[in-house]
């Protein structure tokens, strides 16, 4: 009998996440502000909590996780891995292909890996209030199913065309007790400014983090969270990796290929930065290859500039070093909500720098043929997003059945797309579109950054 599912107990959930700061190839750019100068730590103090701070530039290897944190994350946690039996026979591949499968989250993705922590240590320094931003909903539903365990308010400024085409995602986060409003909004002085410009703009995550910051920075109490990006989230999503670690050691399995979809570069950060340390340290019997997989429609790695950028419209936050399409990107209309980011994690950017990570880009057709395959081939229905990650395995092992190798593949199958269903309705009715973003975008986008920061030219 084929094993299918790799499971491991409670008592071997991962104690401490991994922080890949002290491992990177060089030490990572520090974040800067508009004057070119370095951002002090004091300075991140009206968003976020002193931990959260510490963890952001932490040089610990390894951070404890709250016993607190880990009582909610048995909810779900350990997640299943998978051994893709049905996929490898229906590709006829010689490849193993596993997934970590985050679906079975109560909010249905890996984003509460972190809202969790978050939530936590935000409420441990007498936080009353989060206030965040989200695209699709995926990160806001999470993060309103964390606030609510821990009591805290939640104010969730949602991208008006999600809040208009997704109201299950808002009737979920409604009901975990959060307030959710559409993005731009009237509610802070950034919204009414791009209201007063264009009463009907649909909102960008660009435009919905400017309005979460400022409502977090105008009132009491009140402190800001992100769902991807910065350090200390990609730090917290890293119980993924290892889990995945210990169940394919159960199997005396190591991965020849790490592969995730990157948004802000968090749940493949999550799956794959472990297995770099595990390389690292010599316990890799391979080369390991880790790929990061993006729409063609958002392609900040594969089309994108790697300089200095703001994270959101209105340039609130600090300059990051990363690959960006340019903080004024406006997204095309595609169905993967959440890797409609104009830039990307700075580690993972500087990994890719560095050539220790990959990069592919796929437009939505393609990927959303590969969720169908594997929707038919293993019954779970994976999110929009997940599905860029299953268009690059699929491949990986069409390749591997030209040449016979016995690769080792696995992914991070981020979330379950159960209410993505008008995506795969458009897909199915054949009216989904490819779409690439134009290079020529890129490069006037990049071209207003630089006219807007003379100095960053000598810092690219
Ligand atoms: C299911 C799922 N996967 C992936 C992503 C992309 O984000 P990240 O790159 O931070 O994992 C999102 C973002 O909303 C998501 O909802």
């Amino acid at each position: 009998m084929p094993q299918y599912k790799i499971v491991i107990g409670e008592e071997e959930l991962p104690r401490a996440w991994y922080n890949i700061l002290p491992d990177l190839p060089e030490p990572l750019p520090p974040p800067l502000r508009p004057d070119g100068s370095p951002v002090k730590p004091q300075d991140l103090e009206a968003i976020f909590p002193k931990e959260i701070i510490r963890q952001e530039m932490s040089s610990e290897r390894f951070i404890p996780i709250p016993n607190e944190v880990l009582e909610v994350y048995k909810l779900w946690r350990p997640t299943p891995l998978f051994r893709a039996h049905r996929l490898e026979r229906a590709l006829k591949t010689p490849a193993e292909i596993y997934y970590k499968y985050e679906g079975v989250s109560p909010p249905g993705s890996h984003k509460p890996n972190t809202a969790v922590a978050q939530a936590y240590f935000n409420m441990k320094e007498g936080v009353e209030r989060l206030t965040t931003e989200t695209g699709a909903g995926q990160w806001g539903s999470a993060l309103a199913f964390a606030t609510n365990f821990f009591g805290l308010n939640c104010t969730i400024y949602m991208v008006r065309v999600s809040y208009e085409q997704k109201p299950y995602r808002r009737v979920l986060m409604q009901l975990w007790g959060a307030e959710v409003v559409p993005s731009p909004s009237n509610k802070t002085s950034f919204g009414r400014k791009v209201l007063d410009q264009d009463l009907s703009n649909p909102g960008s995550l660009g435009i919905a983090i400017s309005e979460a910051i400022e409502d977090a920075v105008t009132h009491e109490r009140t402190k800001y969270s992100l769902g991807s990006v910065l350090n200390h989230v990609l730090l917290h999503q890293t119980i993924v990796g290892l889990e995945a670690y210990k169940q394919l050691e159960t199997l005396d399995r190591f991965p020849d290929y790490v592969v995730g979809c990157i948004g802000g570069g968090s749940n493949f950060a999550g799956i794959s930065y472990p297995f770099f340390y595990y390389k690292k340290v010599g316990k890799a019997p391979n080369e390991a290859r880790f790929i990061a997989v993006e729409p063609t429609a958002a392609p900040s790695t594969t089309k994108g500039v790697y300089t200095y950028d703001h994270g959101d419209t209105a340039r609130l936050t600090p300059l990051l070093k990363m690959y960006t399409l340019g903080h004024d990107f406006i997204p095309p209309p595609i169905h993967a909500g959440g890797l409609r980011y104009h830039g990307k994690a700075p580690t993972l950017c500087l990994l890719i720098k560095h050539n220790e990570f990959e990069s592919i880009a796929y437009n939505q057709l393609e990927v959303f043929k590969a969720a169908d395959l594997f929707a038919k081939a293993e019954g779970i229905v994976p999110a929009p997003e997940s599905a860029h990650a299953i268009r690059a395995v699929v491949d990986l092992a069409l390749e591997a059945k030209k040449t016979g190798e016995k690769k080792v593949i696995l992914f991070n199958l981020s979330g379950h797309g159960l209410l993505d269903l008008k995506a795969f309705d458009e897909y199915l009715s054949g009216t989904l579109k490819p779409y690439e973003y134009p290079k020529e975008e890129v490069e006037k986008s990049i071209q207003r950054l630089y006219d807007l920061y003379p100095w960053l030219k000598t810092f690219s």
